[in-house]
């Protein structure tokens, strides 16, 4: 049976106020119904007070980034022991906007699936095409350069520490969601791939999340699909009833 996770990636939204104020009102909401795990990705200054406050909760913590290095001369960066050190126990790396606007290269993402595996960090690595790729019809393509790029430097044992979170580019913070066929097609697919990279046991053991305008009126829709093993949430993430509704579509 695969872990169900919904996570609330929070981007470079909440100060530590507004932080601490959203992590209390989802410590009010009884997730324990859902069969699913509940993480948060708030922003750097804010996950040792989160890992504080969410001691005593299931809500696990995510770090939305991570350096590939170890330690030294890399200002403005932050180490896996870093993030380990103040309660982290997932990292997103790849997401869309890492490597749209940072240049984050896939093999700079393949670095820092090494790094964080090193340090027992659990990875949300992210993937997914953008429109032009999508209407060329090239997405199958795409994904699984990605992943071969970027995670399959791996051994099968790693895996069991890997979450594949889908996200089509077009879909993120615009309101447009792949809908629940094609969501489902995509993450059959890249469960294939991983099948035939690994092993049959890899694939069906491995949690695929599909993210992009995940909200509470189409969440529902989308998780009953098979391959789909949960979500990755923006916009929606920063509300707690939202989220917590989200959670709950299990
Ligand atoms: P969205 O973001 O839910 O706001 O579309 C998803 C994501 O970027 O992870």
């Amino acid at each position: 049976m695969r872990t169900q996770i919904v996570a609330g990636n929070w981007k470079m939204n909440c100060n530590l106020d507004e932080s601490q104020h959203l992590l209390n009102a989802l410590k009010q909401k009884d997730f324990s119904k859902a069969d699913v795990e509940v993480v948060v990705a708030p922003p750097y200054t804010n996950l040792y007070a989160a890992h504080q406050s969410l001691k005593d909760s299931s809500i696990k913590i995510s770090s939305q980034n991570i350096n590939e290095n170890e330690k030294g001369a890399f200002t403005g960066e932050v180490s896996p022991d870093m993030l380990k050190s103040v309660g982290v126990e997932y990292v997103i790396i790849g997401h869309s906007e890492r490597r749209a606007i940072y240049a984050e290269s896939d093999e700079l993402l393949a670095k820092k699936v090494t790094a964080a595996l090193k340090h027992d960090l659990k990875i949300m690595f992210c993937i997914g095409e953008v429109l032009e790729q999508r209407k060329a019809d090239k997405h199958f393509e795409v994904v699984k350069e990605q992943l071969e790029k970027g995670l399959f430097h791996i051994g099968a044992s790693d895996m069991k520490n890997v979450v594949i979170a889908y996200e089509p580019v077009w879909a993120i913070g615009t309101g447009e969601t792949a809908s629940p066929e094609q969501a489902q097609e995509i993450h059959e697919h890249i469960r294939k791939v991983l099948a035939d990279k690994y092993n049959a046991d890899v694939a069906e053991q491995t949690s695929i999340l599909y993210g992009g305008s995940v909200k509470p009126n189409n969440a529902k829709e989308i998780f009953a699909k098979k391959d789909v093993d949960g979500g990755l949430i923006g916009g929606a993430s920063l509300d707690a009833d939202s989220f917590a509704e989200i959670v709950m579509s299990f």
